[in-house]
């Protein structure tokens, strides 16, 4: 695939948290020259050294499928943050990631040796043409990876690619009790635009979920 002839593009970094060095990680690829016309707009890789373990953030391929699937199926499983309870089954997951490479939409994942830890990705509205500038933005870590910085780095790493495929708005959907998932968000300029009441009910508890929404500035 056209992400695996990219040699170029991956870096290493050797020190403390990652977020707080991403910035100029991401200024550096957004001045690689993709041309989202031409070229899957996610086509790019970043590589993290941390505490002598490599993350790599890149775009997702199909070869990543079942590992992607695994890894949903696991965070789904945890019952707290995602709007499933279990990972939808691997041909509809399948028929997903190649949609999504097909049509652009940027979709990385985070492989920590060979194997899927995490991915994000952001889904173009197709629903309507007067929406076909929003995306949406989905994103899990196994449990093991969070908190060290990665999920900021892909969450930065998407939003790029999104805005470079010409998307000037994210929509998301957070469930209210995630307070990590909501600070992370905040963090990056998500802002409050509703609140859905008693929109989820797990185990018989009911959940409000909180729709945010990042423009282009
Ligand atoms: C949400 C998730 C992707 C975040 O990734 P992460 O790698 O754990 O997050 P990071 O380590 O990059 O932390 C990013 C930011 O989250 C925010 N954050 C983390 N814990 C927080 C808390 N308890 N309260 C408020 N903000 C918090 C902070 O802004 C933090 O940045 P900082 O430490 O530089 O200040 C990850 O925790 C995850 O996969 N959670 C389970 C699945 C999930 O919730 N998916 C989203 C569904 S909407």
């Amino acid at each position: 695939m056209a992400n695996d002839s990219r040699p170029s593009g991956r870096t290493t970094i050797s020190r403390g948290r990652i977020g707080h060095l991403s910035a100029g990680l991401l200024r550096r690829t957004r001045n690689d020259g993709l041309d989202c016309h031409a070229k899957r707009c996610s086509d790019r890789r970043t590589a993290i050294a941390k505490r002598g373990m490599t993350f790599t953030i890149i775009p997702i391929a199909e070869n990543h499928i079942p590992g992607f699937h695994a890894a949903v199926d696991a965070v789904a499983h945890e019952r707290k943050f995602l709007a499933f309870l279990e990972a939808p089954p691997l041909d509809q997951t399948t028929k997903f990631v190649l949609d999504n490479i097909a049509l652009k939409n940027p979709q990385f994942v985070v492989l920590s040796g060979s194997g899927v830890v995490g991915w994000c990705d952001v889904i173009r509205n197709t629903s309507r043409r007067v929406y076909s500038h929003r995306g949406t933005l989905g994103i899990g870590l196994l449990p093991e990876y969070r908190g060290r910085g990665i999920g900021r780095l892909l969450m930065r790493t998407t939003i790029d690619a999104a805005w470079q495929c010409g998307m000037t708005r994210i929509d998301l959907t957070v469930r209210g009790h995630n307070a990590n998932a909501i600070g992370l968000y905040k963090s990056l300029g998500f802002e409050m635009e509703g609140r859905q009441r008693n929109a989820v009910r797990v185990d018989g508890q009911y959940e409000d979920v909180f729709a945010m929404a990042l423009v282009k500035k």
